[in-house]
């Protein structure tokens, strides 16, 4: 873990909040750099005095700050913007049944709401409140929606509760709510909203070429990998379409599912929502073939049988001419043999911005597998996706993705 990496205490006006006190201590232990940031309720259990003397940093709590646009001194920015793309992450400690309704809302009335709206860093919530205002469907339902968004929650544990009442809401050990800032920042991207305002087309499954009306030519892609890319890029905040040839998943939450089952029958459905991507990921097995002249009734069995096939339309090579200028496509190759330089070739031929290749020669990794393993080939670079989950791979592919295109943004303002 880097040394002194910045994290933003939110501290809410509920009573644990001076249980903020000792997360903010075990923080700094573990070699972080908290700065606080209080709710005008918080300031009435707690005096920010405290965490400015154990930080060393201001306490924010107002957006209005006094010097701000004072005659005679030069303006230093806006602190809440400033504050939201400086940080590392922002944990609140104890997140109220009110703060939480607030952030699901996305009501932005104080420093820490409109704070909140405005980063994109990982965010950690430690609730706390009595039973009922936990157990209330006002409050499951809010926190559902933050969940959806990729806000991670330190589940309260049970016991007593401070109203008197004994029941769920109690705020986690401190020492829980710090090894979940170190996981969070350990994982990046399993908590970022770093997706929000995208929308990210996604195409995943193995398509089918009928030969009659109850057989096909398929092939063995489970699904997985592209399931796997839908459910992080909903998860960092993204609106994905998920364009889907069958397979046995079910879909992600939150993503809107297109089935289909043919090549024709993809195309024409990544076509026609191609305009609203500014992500397209290819992850889909697509056929090659498709058989030229299928049987319209059932074929019996009558000595041999030669299928002439005929090949598919390229999808992907269609996405890159037609994109708008601003869309990133990013391609996927299955090979077996000579998986770099074949899949260089593609890249190139294909005109994509990335490609990431697997080799699926193994029984490990590849088709069907929960594992996967390959690389991120861009024009410049070869980036090794080491083995891991399909999950954990698909967010490695989206960081890969967002570099790509902050670095083609970059050099595009150098010139
Ligand atoms: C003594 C007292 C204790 C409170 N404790 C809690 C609490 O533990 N959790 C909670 O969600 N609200 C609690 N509240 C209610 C909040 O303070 C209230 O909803 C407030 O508007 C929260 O503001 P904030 O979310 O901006 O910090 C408490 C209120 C009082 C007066």
């Amino acid at each position: 873990m880097p040394e002194q990496l910045k994290i933003t205490v939110g501290v809410a006006g509920g009573i644990a909040a001076y249980k903020a006190v000792e997360v903010v201590r075990q923080l700094q232990d573990a070699g972080f750099d908290p700065h606080v940031v209080m709710t005008s309720a918080a300031e009435r259990f707690l005096q920010p005095l405290t965490f400015a003397a154990i930080t060393g940093h201001k306490v924010l709590s107002s957006l209005w700050s006094e010097d701000a646009g004072a005659s005679g001194g030069e303006f230093s920015g806006i602190d809440h913007i400033n504050e939201a793309q400086t940080t590392s992450a922002l944990v609140i400690v104890p997140a109220t049944a009110d703060l939480i309704a607030k952030l699901a809302h996305g009501i932005a009335d104080d420093f820490l709401t409109t704070m909140y709206l405005a980063t994109t860093a990982p965010v950690i919530l430690a609730p706390a409140m009595n039973v009922n205002m936990w157990l209330h469907p006002a409050t499951q339902a809010n926190l559902e929606t933050l969940r959806e968004r990729g806000v991670r929650i330190v589940e309260p544990g049970a016991g007593y509760l401070a109203c008197g009442m004994v029941g769920g809401g109690r705020l986690a050990e401190e020492s829980t709510i710090v090894a979940a800032v170190s996981e969070t920042l350990a994982n990046p991207g399993a908590y970022r909203s770093d997706l929000t305002g995208e929308t990210v087309l996604i195409t995943a499954g193995g398509t089918r070429e009928p030969i009659d009306p109850v057989r096909y030519v398929g092939n063995r892609s489970s699904g997985k990998m592209g399931y796997a890319l839908a459910a992080k890029a909903r998860r960092r905040g993204a609106r994905v379409l998920l364009v889907s040839a069958p397979t046995a998943l079910e879909a992600p939450a939150g993503c809107e599912l297109l089935s289909v089952i043919t090549v024709e029958e993809m195309r024409s459905a990544v076509l026609d929502r191609l305009p609203e991507a500014s992500l397209v990921i290819m992850a889909a097995a697509v056929s090659d073939y498709r058989v030229a002249r299928p049987a319209s009734e059932k074929l019996r069995r009558k000595g041999p049988l030669t299928l002439e096939l005929e090949p598919t339309e390229d999808i992907l090579r269609e996405i890159v001419e037609r994109r708008a200028s601003g869309t990133t496509v990013i391609g996927f190759a299955a090979e077996t043999e000579q998986v770099l330089d074949n899949g260089r070739a593609k890249l190139e031929r294909k005109g994509v911005d990335a490609l990431v290749v697997n080799d699926v020669s193994g029984t490990e990794t590849g088709f069907d597998s929960d594992r996967n393993a390959g690389w991120f080939l861009t024009p410049g670079e070869t980036i090794e996706l080491p083995e891991s989950t399909k999950t954990a791979m698909a967010d490695r592919i989206l960081d890969h993705a967002l570099a790509l295109r902050m670095h083609r943004y970059e050099m595009k303002q150098a010139n």
